[in-house]
C-alpha cells in the first residue's frame, strides 16, 4: 500500500496541511478532507463540470487533479469566491432567473460563469453557451442559466437587466 504524502496548498485563502493518499483526487480532498462539500461530484472524468474549481487563477476539473499535485497551489472553491461576495450578483440572478433546480451542477456553473465574466465583460448568448459549454445541466435546459449569466453582466456594466 502506497503510503500518505504531506502537501502544503492554500484553499479560499487559508493555508491547510495535509497527509493525502498519492491516489486521492481535489475533489474528494475537498470534500472529504476540508468538507467543501460545494464542490460536487458527478461523472468523476472530466465530463460534467460538477466539481469545477480555480487552481492558481484558472478553472479546472477538481476530478481531474490529484491532491498532490496541488501541491503549493492556491484554490479556491464555491465556498470561497460564495464568502467573499465576489459572485453574489450571480447567484442573485441563478435565483430570480430559476436558473437552478435541483442545484448539483449550480457551483460549477457559478465558477464557470464568473470565469467567463472576469475574462469578457459583455459576451454574447453564444459565447456563454459555449463557455459552458463543459457544464452539464439535467434540470434547467440552460435558457435559464445563458439569462441569469446575460442580466449579471449587463449588470455589471451598470445597465438594466
Ligand atoms: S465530476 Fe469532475 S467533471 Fe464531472
Ligand atoms: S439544476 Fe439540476 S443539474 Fe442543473
Amino acid at each position: 500500500m502506497t503510503a500518505p504524502m504531506p502537501i502544503s496548498l492554500d484553499v479560499n485563502g487559508e493555508r491547510v496541511d495535509a497527509q493525502v493518499l498519492p491516489r486521492l483526487n481535489l475533489a474528494d480532498f475537498l470534500r472529504e478532507h476540508l468538507q467543501l462539500t460545494g464542490t460536487h461530484v458527478g461523472c468523476e472524468h472530466g465530463v460534467c463540470g460538477a466539481c469545477t474549481v480555480r487552481l492558481n487563477g484558472e478553472i479546472v476539473r477538481a476530478c481531474l487533479l490529484l491532491a498532490v499535485q496541488a501541491h503549493g497551489a492556491s484554490v479556491q472553491t464555491i465556498e470561497g469566491l460564495s464568502d467573499s461576495g465576489e459572485v453574489a450578483d450571480l447567484q442573485t440572478a441563478f435565483r430570480d432567473r430559476n436558473a437552478l433546480q435541483c442545484g448539483y451542477c449550480t457551483p460549477g456553473m457559478l465558477m464557470a460563469a464568473q470565469d467567463l465574466l472576469q475574462q469578457q465583460a459583455e459576451p454574447d448568448r453564444e459565447q456563454i453557451r459555449e463557455h459552458l459549454s463543459g457544464n452539464y445541466c439535467r434540470c434547467t435546459g440552460y435558457q435559464a442559466i445563458v439569462d441569469a449569466i446575460e442580466t449579471t453582466a449587463r449588470m455589471r456594466r451598470g445597465l438594466r437587466p
